[in-house]
């Protein structure tokens, strides 16, 4: 295929109605920020758009459960999430809105366009309708019980506790969430887009044209949603918030009488993907470039990246009006499976989730955080990336992924690299003797000029998981290389041959080829993880004292990219190690965040959110089994290489106890000695950080996670039993 003149390259914009967690930048953001890293390596013309999805239901609802305006809630949550993928170096060209005017004009003229050209249908329905709020109620907007579990909870566009796609109609009992009342039926004249007249177009683009070269669950996706009868989708709403359906400039032309657009917004997910287009015109607009070649010239690739529950938006909806409009079509729509976090589905009703933010707060703000953990997120929701099927996240599986790979492997090939040439060849790069090039050497030379094509194949068919296996890999031969050349014993047998002629000339020439070669493959390698791991990138950069124009994809591949005799800084750490504690620490916080969700309790009208974090009943044996004593702490100190914890001594009447607690960053040591407190006393011993503890602090936290003492009203003897 002929190389295209430019990439438009998109991420779904998210709902700005919530934070965004990890299962969605596994699924849409870091696949496309590393194609594009690598379209930019390569010189490519490309721009890489996102931003949020302020309109639909999602937000005044939020709003509702916040006690706040729509408004405020799209500002402050697109704030938030814009910042998220900053930190975790998401590159968007432009991160934009869909409630700036500029995306409603552009939202208004393809509607217009659309309707003024016949391509659009009106139809009246009987919509449920909310007589206490005077408005039609979205579908989310009711609640019922589901006639598929009988759940109570179920809204009228899905029952979040079984899963299944509901109308309102099917729900037994339906009740307005505005009012709580019963809601009646009311008619009502939308406009739809009549999917039916563009089967065969959608046929033949993507079931014949795109059948080999799309994902085969987007293929599978979309069959079925095309075998199972295209209907008319509406595209307006009964709804205040949302972008306003213009009133047609001139209802004569269209020949049909137009109904009134009192009332009406454009539905959410018709806006929406326009929302890519909007945002390409702002760039363009900041960038001093044209727009439009980028959506109208054949000669753009657009590649839409998303998660598998947008998938008929972007390959048959979208595109139909795209065609429409006159505008072009994506070339490939590389939608990812689900994410499963510590054997569960994600989900933000239930709380069970990873969010952007907390992994920010937890690694990256840490003191030793920062760039290598932002690149460690990405290594492992890459390395598990549900490219063809769902995967899962696991703590285990982070700790094992950064510990196992990138410490050991990648890094520890670096370092060793490093160290080598800084003991070995006094910090230079030392020279290439060609005319005792062995068979080893020859072999890795050629692993190094072939990664490139293989991660580049890789890439350009959004194997992004394989790609970055062929990285890894690639470090993992360096290894194996440097084990079998074993430079240090070299260096020893030269050491004992100087005094005897030819003096080691031999031994000195193999350890400069080594090292020689570890070496260009270290920048090599800089070069290929660089659009995963731009963070470890620019550290290696900085350790070979090069600028960035080395990592020009042009450059992978080559031998002599440092060159002989140019001496290197001394190395730093590339990737920290994860500890036990870390990640029992992160299990324990999901754990106790989880919502339950009971369907059997009475509906919240509401929709008052479910706040704390209730477990399930007890039994008072199961509280006997505590034994809780009062105890004083007589020291506290922190605790070495971790920030979270303190070791203290605490005295509880029959004996003193070593108690290991994560409460380093809310108390200074000198501020606790003396406290009395409320101690598990029969905890299990765990050790962390090498320290045994015996035994839990009891602690309360409020909403802004700030611990207090659970202690008792007055002071104690010491190994007083609670309860
Ligand atoms: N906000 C939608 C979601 O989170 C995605 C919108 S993608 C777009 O599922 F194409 F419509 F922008
Ligand atoms: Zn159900």
């Amino acid at each position: 295929m002929n190389q295209p003149k430019r990439y438009l390259i998109t991420s779904a914009l998210p709902y700005a109605n919530g934070l965004k967690h990890v299962g969605h930048l596994a699924g849409a953001y870091i696949p496309a920020d590393i194609y594009v890293r690598y379209l930019r390596a390569r010189k490519r013309d490309v721009v890489f758009v996102c931003g949020s999805d302020e309109h639909g239901t999602a937000i005044p609802i939020q709003a509702m459960k916040e006690g706040t305006t729509p408004r405020a809630i799209i500002d402050k949550y697109h704030q938030a999430i814009k910042q998220d993928f900053e930190d975790l170096a998401i590159s968007f060209d432009i991160y934009h809105r869909t409630s700036e005017p500029i995306h409603h004009e552009t939202a208004q003229e393809f509607f217009t366009y659309l309707n003024d050209r016949g391509e659009l249908e009106t139809k009246e329905t009987e919509q449920y309708y909310d007589e206490e709020a005077k408005t039609f109620l979205a579908d989310r907007y009711i609640k019922g019980t589901c006639p598929v579990c009988g759940s109570n909870r179920a809204f009228g566009d899905q029952c979040e506790n079984c899963g299944s796609t509901l109308s309102p109609d099917e729900l037994i009992n339906p009740v307005s969430t505005l009012s709580g009342k019963k809601p009646v039926k009311k008619k009502t004249t939308h406009w739809y887009l009549p999917l039916g007249k563009h089967e065969e177009f959608l046929r033949e683009w993507i079931l014949k044209q795109h059948k080999d070269d799309w994902r085969a669950t987007v293929v599978g996706q979309c069959k079925s949603w095309i075998e199972g009868g295209l209907q008319s989708r509406a595209v307006t709403r009964d709804l205040d918030w949302g972008i306003e359906v213009p009133a047609s400039p001139n209802p004569s032309k269209g020949g049909a009488l137009q109904p009134s657009v009192e009332g009406k917004v454009l539905y959410v997910w018709f806006d929406a993907p326009i929302g890519y287009i909007s945002a390409t015109k702002q760039w363009a607009i900041d960038n001093k470039q044209d727009w439009k070649p980028y959506w109208y010239d054949a000669d753009t690739k657009l590649v839409h990246f998303v998660g598998k529950d947008n998938i008929v938006f972007h390959c048959i909806i979208f595109p139909v009006m795209l065609k429409l409009h006159g505008n072009i079509l994506p070339a490939n729509v590389p939608a990812n499976e689900f994410l499963n976090l510590e054997g569960d589905k994600m989900s933000t009703s239930r709380n069970w989730k990873l969010d952007m933010r907390d992994y920010i707060n937890d690694f990256v703000k840490k003191e030793n955080g920062g760039g290598q953990c932002v690149d460690m997120l990405r290594y492992y929701l890459t390395q598990i990336a549900p490219e063809t099927k769902d995967s899962e996240f696991t703590w285990k599986g982070f700790q094992d992924a950064v510990n196992s790979e990138l410490v050991s492997i990648f890094g520890n090939f670096v370092n060793r690299t490093f160290v080598l040439m800084h003991k070995l060849c006094n910090g230079r790069v030392p020279k290439l003797h060609e005319d005792i090039l062995d068979e080893t050497d020859k072999t890795l030379m050629a692993e190094i000029e072939n990664a490139k094509l293989k991660v580049e194949n890789l890439l350009e068919q959004y194997k992004f998981r394989e790609a970055l296996y062929e990285v890894i890999d690639l470090s993992r031969k360096g290894n194996q290389y440097m084990q079998k050349k074993e430079p240090w014993i070299l260096a020893k047998q030269l050491e004992s041959s100087k005094s005897s002629p030819p003096g080691g000339r031999l031994e000195g020439a193999r350890i400069d080829n080594c090292l020689h070669l570890c070496l260009q493959l270290t920048a090599n390698l800089a070069v290929l993880v660089n659009p995963f791991l731009p963070n470890t990138a620019k550290k290696m950069l900085y350790m070979m004292k090069v600028v960035d124009k080395i990592l020009d994809w042009e450059n992978a591949g080559k031998l002599k990219l440092l060159s002989v005799g140019y001496s290197l800084r001394e190395p730093q750490l590339l990737f920290r190690k994860i500890e036990d504690a870390e990640i029992a620490g992160q299990v324990e916080k999901l754990k106790a965040g989880l919502v339950k969700t009971d369907t059997s309790s009475p509906l919240p009208v509401t929709g008052q959110p479910a706040t704390g974090n209730w477990k399930p009943q007890i039994v008072y044996d199961d509280f006997a089994k505590l034994d809780l004593k009062t105890g004083t702490i007589l020291a506290a100190e922190k605790v070495a290489k971790a920030d979270k914890l303190l070791k203290l001594e605490v005295d509880l009447g029959f004996e003193k106890r070593t108690i290991v607690s994560g409460i380093a960053i809310h108390f200074k040591p000198e501020d606790i000695v003396g406290k009395q407190v409320v101690v598990v006393a029969n905890l299990a011993p765990r050790k962390m950080k090498g320290i045994e503890s015996n035994g839990m602090i009891l602690m309360a936290e409020d909403k802004d996670g700030r611990l207090i003492f659970v202690n008792p009203d007055e002071a104690m003897a010491n190994g007083a039993p609670v309860s």
